[in-house]
């Protein structure tokens, strides 16, 4: 099988494509014969080696795999899987760390990866593969945001930074679907997304926030550097901000007493199974702003690395 691997922290360079052996399920495990990849922001800061996720790992555990979520047709199973089937269309989010037998758990830039079990769910009929590719990772932190950390309710207002990205545009539909009012920021090109999407739109480049936002009992911040500490100021008493880079510093909110949480996803199987009915039932939108073929992984990268990519950018794997 073809996959991509770095074999050291770096550049967009080191992202090479090679042959490898397609890897054999073992207990619990499912091997995904992946159609599709998304990418994220994590995959850029695991090859330069700024993400927390590769802290820990030695020149041993090299070459690395990236890429943390995907969607394809189960392969085979390991002993004990239950839940998925040989031909099943499943996707999920690989988790960080270790696998069970202590290798670094190997991405999905790649045409086949082993999921542990619960990280993957089983695609609505009919689904189209390239958004599904593009969902787990940022469903499962929308939803974390959303539902578990920030406790939207209906009725609250709600302030969404990089209302277009990747995680944004779902932490945008899961407010408006909990009956929040929402109001998004992003710069003039998206300003037509975030209406479309059900909030009311910011141009971060024309317009400060402060002047034309509410007080919001939610802010909901995928951007952090220059957003956090103004959005402190937006806050009711009792508003919650959720931030999501995980390196970001949250002291700012914690010295004023304010309650702030950075996602910690974790499998989410069922909820992941309900958003993706919802987009393939058209209730919901994945926006997949450009599909690559796999050795073009690189072209993905610097696009991420500019922090101004518009929804997901998903690899075909099927060529
Ligand atoms: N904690 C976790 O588990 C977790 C999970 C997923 C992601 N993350 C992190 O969350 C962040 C967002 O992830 P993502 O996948 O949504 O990223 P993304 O798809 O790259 O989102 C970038 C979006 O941010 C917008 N943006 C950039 N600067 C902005 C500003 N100053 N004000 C408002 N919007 C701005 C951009 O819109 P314009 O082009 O219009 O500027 C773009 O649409 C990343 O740092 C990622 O690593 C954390």
């Amino acid at each position: 099988m073809r996959q991509i691997q770095i074999d050291r922290f770096g550049g967009v360079d080191e992202l090479i494509l090679r042959e490898a052996p397609v890897p054999v399920p073992g207990p619990g495990e499912v091997l995904v014969r992946l159609q599709a990849a998304g990418t994220n922001p994590i995959d850029y800061k695991m090859r330069d080696g700024s993400s927390g996720a590769v802290r820990g790992l030695t020149a041993e555990d090299f070459p690395l795999v990236l890429g943390r979520e995907g969607a394809g047709i189960v392969e085979s199973v390991g002993e004990g899987v239950g839940g998925v089937h040989v031909g099943d269309l499943v996707f999920g989010v690989l988790p960080f760390g270790r696998a069970a037998h202590g290798t670094p758990v190997q991405g999905c830039y790649s045409e086949y990866a082993l999921f542990p079990e619960p990280s993957l769910s089983i695609a609505p009929a009919g689904a189209d593969v390239i958004p599904l590719a593009g969902l787990a990772l940022a469903g499962s932190t929308a939803w974390v945001a959303v539902h578990e950390q920030a406790r939207v309710q209906a009725g609250e207002k709600v302030l969404v930074h990089g209302g277009a990205g990747g995680v944004g545009q779902l932490m945008v539909q899961l407010c408006r679907a909990a009956g929040a009012e929402v109001w998004a920021t992003a710069s003039t090109r998206n300003q037509d997304r975030l209406r479309e999407l059900g909030a009311t739109p910011v141009d971060y480049t024309t317009t400060d926030f402060r002047q034309v936002v509410p007080p919001v009992d939610v802010v909901l911040d995928a951007v952090y550097f220059d957003t956090f500490v103004p959005s402190l100021d937006q806050l009711v008493d009792g508003g919650r901000i959720v931030v999501l880079p995980t390196l970001a510093d949250t002291t700012p909110a914690k010295q004023r007493g304010i309650e702030v949480h950075i996602p910690a996803i974790h499998p989410m199987p069922d909820e992941l199974a309900d958003l993706a009915r919802r987009i393939n039932d058209g209730l919901m939108s994945l926006e997949v702003s450009q599909v690559l073929p796999l050795d073009q992984v690189a072209e993905a990268h610097r696009q991420l690395e500019t922090g101004h990519t518009r929804g997901k950018i998903v690899l075909d794997l099927r060529g």
